[in-house]
């Protein structure tokens, strides 16, 4: 066992994670008790404390449920311990998400908890005394707590790593006041800073990953200033400064880029556009409230408009897909989406990403750089990478003037990227850089989003301004991060599994694919252990080989959950992948 002596009575088990170890009078407690923890490790333990609900840093408590270990969890998450399958079988909780706090890294069945933790809560372990405190901006409800044991010894969850790093910087898409977690990346800096903090005077501070902290009070300034930077470099280029200027504060803000009336072919429908040939033929762009639908039926009611032909999808989610449905059953359109997302259109419950639509509907999938015409116009639809991975962006040309629809990844202040939930990466040609590739190349005389009534014009010196932030940022969150790639910080679904939910029999096989991202350009090789709810029978450890099939022999009618802990090039990342499986 590696593990490393902190105090007279309190010691470090490294295992890919820090778990923390209290020892005394024969009695052990433990502190982030992570799925690689293993019961026959020769210690008496008698008390185990989770400062989150989060399986990741907690799921090792699953093997010590029904014994007469006592497990400790804080008062704000028990629900999360004591029912957690209700929550991942839960469409609420899928569906039209705007809020990911808490999210689906939870434990893989019910564990009863002895004791409710608060904030200012004192436990006593054999007259060693542990003080909890609330820290806020990763988790929602996470503790953090200092044990007196001579020496004063912090132990937090994955908020910070060794040399003042952050392990994963999509939690910090939160909002501690009036907005929805969606457009809150960044947002709960401060309160993740300010929380870090109470453990300044401590002697040492053990993270639930990487190395120990020795100088608790200089490794936080570090982090600081490391967040703050990438605040500035976020903040300065935001589509938020222009839906709601003054949320963010950047010092150095872009110049917003020129504004335009669209002609009167191109109409704007309320987070759809249509376009209305001399014919009274329609092109929608997106189809997704109720308010924009019946802008479309004004519109045949005025006689401006006397038919839809075709209905292209910008992305995937419910504000743009959502009457889908509907306007297929009415107005007999074709739909056109991309090929990146056809199958969430076709499957929304086989994803587990925000904003998704209940409507499924089966679309006609377009390949990138795809042309056609339509009413003698000429478009191109492009894989446009911006608010979302999963996102088009179509050319239109009706000869007067080239208008590129960029759905929602653009603003006249900069990019739609305040949720890192949608999969936005760093580096060239891909993310962001390639939708400017594709902007820089076209130079559209118009830029339309969805969600803006104006058309927007970007020179050379807005495409300039946004790559050199581009760039900057990918520096600054290296330096901030602490995976050999950025984005395996940036983007929860690096690893997944296809589909998220499946439906079955009791008995019969159920199989799932591990999808995969690599976030560099190296070879890299992964390692997978599954663990999964009471009855579904999973491999051992294993080198990636998909599909994967669960047997559901001998599981109960209802929901269960398997999750899959991940090694990257040998490197633990914890449980951080996770699907759902309703039985009946
Ligand atoms: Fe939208």
């Amino acid at each position: 066992m590696n593990k490393i002596k902190i105090s007279n009575h309190v010691s470090v088990y490294q295992n890919g994670m820090n778990c923390v170890i209290i020892e005394k009078n024969g009695t052990v407690c433990l502190i982030n008790c992570n799925p690689q923890i293993m019961p026959n490790l020769n210690l008496n333990i008698k008390q185990i404390i989770c400062l989150n609900y989060r399986s990741s840093i907690n799921g090792g408590i699953i093997k010590f449920s029904g014994s007469n270990v006592q497990i400790a969890a804080p008062e704000q998450q028990l629900e999360l311990f004591e029912n957690p399958m209700q929550r991942l079988g839960d469409e609420k909780y899928r569906l039209h998400v705007y809020d990911f706090h808490p999210d689906n890294d939870l434990i893989s069945d019910s564990v009863k908890i002895s004791t409710a933790l608060f904030d200012g809560a004192i436990l006593d372990f054999e007259d060693i005394k542990i003080e909890f405190f609330e820290v806020r901006g990763d988790t929602d409800g996470e503790l953090g707590c200092i044990i007196h044991d001579g020496v004063k010894i912090g132990v937090c969850a994955d908020i910070i790593c060794g040399d003042g790093k952050i392990p994963f910087l999509y939690r910090l898409c939160k909002d501690s006041g009036n907005f929805d977690d969606y457009h809150a990346y960044l947002a709960c800096k401060d309160d993740l800073l300010d929380s870090l903090r109470k453990f300044d005077d401590c002697d040492v501070l053990l993270p639930a990953r990487d190395n120990i902290i020795n100088a608790p009070r200089s490794t936080i300034e570090a982090l600081a200033v490391r967040l703050n930077a990438l605040y500035e470099n976020y903040a300065a280029a935001s589509a938020l400064n222009y839906y709601t200027p003054g949320y963010l504060k950047p010092s150095a803000p872009m110049i917003p880029a020129k504004t335009a009336v669209t002609p009167a072919n191109i109409k704007y429908l309320f987070c759809n556009f249509i376009i209305i040939s001399e014919n009274k033929r329609g092109f929608l762009i997106d189809c997704g409230t109720q308010h924009g639908f019946d802008m479309i039926a004004e519109l045949f009611k005025s006689g401006e408009l006397e038919a839809i032909d075709i209905c292209y999808i910008t992305h995937y989610h419910h504000d743009h897909v959502d009457m889908l449905d509907k306007l297929r059953d009415l107005y007999h359109c074709k739909i056109y989406a991309p090929q990146s997302f056809a199958d969430m259109l076709v499957n929304p419950e086989a994803y587990y990403m925000t904003c998704l639509s209940h409507v499924s509907v089966s679309p006609e999938v377009l390949p990138d750089n795809y042309n056609f015409t339509w009413e003698g116009c000429n478009f191109t639809h492009f894989e446009f990478p911006g608010q979302t991975l999963y996102h088009g962006g179509l050319l239109f040309d009706d000869g007067s003037a080239r208008f590129l629809f960029c759905g929602d990844s653009f603003a006249p202040t900069g990019f739609d990227d305040y949720c890192p939930q949608n999969r936005n990466f760093t580096g060239r040609n891909r993310g962001f850089h390639k939708c400017l590739d594709i902007i820089e190349n076209l130079k559209p005389d118009f830029i339309i989003n969805q969600h803006q009534e104006q058309a927007f014009v970007y020179t050379q010196n807005e495409i300039d301004f946004l790559r050199d932030n581009l760039d900057e940022r990918e520096k600054l969150m290296r330096d901030l991060t602490v995976w050999e790639s950025p984005d395996y910080s940036l983007d929860p679904y690096w690893l997944k599994m296809y589909p998220y939910v499946s439906r079955v029999r009791q008995g019969e096989p159920c199989v799932k694919e591990l999808q995969f991202t690599n976030h560099t350009d190296k070879p890299a090789q992964i390692t997978v252990k599954f663990n999964a709810s009471p009855g579904i029978i999973v491999p051992e450890y294993i080198d990636i080989s998909v599909p994967v099939t669960f047997s559901t022999a001998q599981v109960k009618p209802g929901t269960s959950s398997i999750s899959a802990e991940i090694w990257l090039n040998g490197v633990y990342f914890s449980e951080i992948c996770r699907g759902v499986i309703f039985v009946n």
